[in-house]
């Protein structure tokens, strides 16, 4: 289609009729009202894939539950929304009430907001574009759009944590501190090599320059627990020549009985004799330290 009279951005005149402006604000008001029982809001991200984000996301909430604590999961990786399956809420209805959708609970009373339970794995999440095969112009203000629709229409109600499951990317973890702004603190996820070291660190300096606030890191896979022995023996060589200049919360070793539990769906039976639980249990406690 030739379009004949193409205005430059000087001729645009409002918005076109479309009151967009006031949208946008009025759901922003929307987004605020539904958090505003939201006590604290603790953003797990990495930049890196596959170092245990969703995992220690749902271990910590199961830590913090234990402790008689309100706590909801948002997974917020839409492509890669694992959070539905480690909480066995992948068949979870989602139900309208009076106050917005009604949130899903794990069997341990953890509200679990995952497009996991909406999406089957054999289907790929889609964010559909008005401009058919330009999907990759539209995937931020989409992505955010749905997330923002997914705050205003959930009712959260009274929570002490609402920590939200960050994707990977490291550039990212800047995009979620802009759009959450002053409300959200992060905790970072490592692994003890200098790959993913690497990648935290670029994710750390993104978040410094938004003026985040970033509590500090957890080291995932900090050695293993040796099925025979049940010591926790080490994973990875003791490599550490990237320093990540951040408060270290705590390390948590390879638990196979933990890996195995989330594939299951029953992640938050997890026995208290687990060093790994342990660990994350002290860093939960840590937490409500500072709350
Ligand atoms: N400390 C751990 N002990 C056992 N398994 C773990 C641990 N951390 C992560 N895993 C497993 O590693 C895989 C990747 O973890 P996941 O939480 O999905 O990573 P991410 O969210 O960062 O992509 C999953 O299969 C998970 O069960
Ligand atoms: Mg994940």
């Amino acid at each position: 289609m030739e379009v004949k009279d193409i205005k430059s951005y000087g001729d645009l005149d409002g918005d076109g009729g479309s009151q967009i402006i006031e949208q946008v604000l009025s759901l922003k008001e929307k987004v605020q009202a539904k958090l505003s029982g939201v006590k604290r809001m603790i953003a797990i991200g990495s930049g890196k894939g596959g170092v245990g984000k969703s995992t220690l996301t749902f271990q910590l909430a199961n830590q913090l539950r234990k402790c008689g604590k309100a706590v909801a999961i948002l997974d917020a990786d839409f492509n890669g929304p694992t959070i539905a399956q480690i909480s066995g809420t992948k068949d979870a209805k989602f139900i309208p009430g009076e106050n917005g959708l009604t949130l899903p609970v794990s069997k341990n009373g953890i509200g679990i907001m995952s497009i996991g339970s909406l999406v089957p794995e054999s289907e790929a999440v889609d964010f559909s574009s008005v401009a058919q095969g330009d999907s990759y112009i539209w995937r931020a203000t989409k992505e955010f759009s749905v997330l923002t629709d997914i705050l205003a229409n959930t009712n959260w109600g009274e929570l002490d944590f609402l920590l939200v499951d960050l994707p990977p990317g490291a550039e990212r973890c800047r995009q979620f501190a802009e759009f959450f702004g002053k409300r959200v603190s992060f905790i970072l996820i490592t692994i003890p090599s200098d790959v993913s070291r690497g990648v935290v660190s670029r994710s750390y300096e993104a978040l410094k320059e938004s003026g985040s606030d970033v509590i500090g890191f957890i080291e995932n896979m900090d050695g293993y627990i040796c099925n025979d022995c049940k010591s926790v023996k080490p994973l990875f060589p003791n490599n550490k020549k990237i320093q990540l200049d951040l408060q270290r919360l705590g390390g948590i070793p390879f638990d196979p009985k933990l890996a195995l539990m989330c594939d299951r769906g029953i992640a938050d039976e997890t026995s208290e004799k687990s060093p790994a639980v342990q660990s994350l249990a002290k860093i939960a406690a840590d937490l409500l330290a500072v709350s």
